[in-house]
């Protein structure tokens, strides 16, 4: 069973400069939340309360600004900086002593997913205790992301990052469950042309040993990595559709405590003090009413 999860929130955002120059992508409005809560909340509800989150170096206090240690959510938060970005699986190292004995979760600060059935896919997926888990969508542009070519029975035979050309339109989501062997086995990676750690060498060392599974996450989901404007505005969009349409919020952090039993109504009143008189205090006002 997976109780950890590392958000990686640091980088460069260089894809989304002028931007980023000031800002951490991750602080970015993505519409009526900062970036950051959407993979949080995706966590959250695979029902994980633990958690670290890698920053860059120098950025920490922003981040602690919108998510303290001592929070409202019911959660444990702590903090690393990684002194720059050596790519994805650094977040294992950094994240040893997080990590312990225990299995981890691993998600990209800047990917989005939602639909009906994702809470029920992560809820599955969760029990993990040896190997690795992938989680697939399918996607137009594969060549932008890792790529999983899959087998008729759905076993994962190749993966790539970024392929100049593939036949397989299913990209590798931002979000990775381990067992406890990710620290020893990311040890082992050496950097790639580029000269960072790449989560696809290490993916491929548990594909090599048959010790990796696919999840779907099916054509009902979403999945985009909101890392280039383009994506970030249909994701804003997309969200700010399904907010104004329903009057139900996505990635309510606070929300999620709540159904999951974690947070009760005290808690819930201090956040509404903590963001003060604004849309998403009145969200939460009518959480408890
Ligand atoms: O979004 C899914 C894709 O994410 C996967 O399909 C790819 O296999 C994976 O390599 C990754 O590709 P990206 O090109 O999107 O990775 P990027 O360098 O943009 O980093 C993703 C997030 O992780 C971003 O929010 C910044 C953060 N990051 C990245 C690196 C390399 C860090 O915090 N530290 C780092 O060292």
């Amino acid at each position: 069973m997976i109780k950890k999860g590392i958000i990686l929130a640091g980088g460069m955002g260089t894809r989304m400069s002028p931007l980023t120059i000031a800002v951490n992508k991750q602080l970015l409005p993505l519409y009526d939340k900062p970036l950051i809560y959407y993979p949080l909340s995706v966590l959250m509800l695979a029902g994980i309360k633990k958690f670290l989150i890698i920053v860059n170096k120098g950025q920490l206090n922003q981040f602690r600004k919108i998510l303290p240690e001592k929070n409202n959510l019911g959660l444990s938060i702590e903090y690393k900086e990684q002194q720059k970005p050596g790519g994805l699986p650094q977040a294992f190292t950094i994240g040893e002593k997080f990590i312990g004995k225990d299995s981890v979760s691993l998600i990209l600060g800047d990917n989005f997913f939602y639909g009906q059935s994702l809470t029920k896919i992560l809820k599955k997926n969760v029990h993990l205790s040896s190997g690795a888990k992938i989680f697939v969508h399918p996607v137009k542009n594969p060549n932008l992301y890792g790529v999983a070519t899959l087998n008729q029975k759905k076993k994962v035979i190749k993966l790539v990052e970024k392929p100049k050309k593939t036949r397989s339109n299913y990209a590798v989501t931002g979000l990775y469950f381990f067992d406890n062997k990710v620290v020893e086995l990311t040890k082992k990676l050496k950097p790639s042309k580029r000269g960072e750690l790449e989560i696809i060498d290490l993916l491929n060392l548990y594909k090599r040993k048959n010790r990796l599974k696919a999840e779907f996450i099916g054509r009902g989901g979403s999945w985009l990595d909101a890392g280039n404007i383009s994506d970030f505005y249909n994701a804003s969009n997309f969200i700010s559709a399904i907010e104004n349409r329903q009057g139900l919020k996505v990635a309510c952090l606070e929300e999620i405590a709540l159904n999951n039993n974690w947070i009760n109504k005290n808690q819930i009143n201090q956040a509404i003090n903590f963001y003060g008189k604004c849309d998403y205090s009145k969200y939460l006002k009518s959480l408890i009413a």
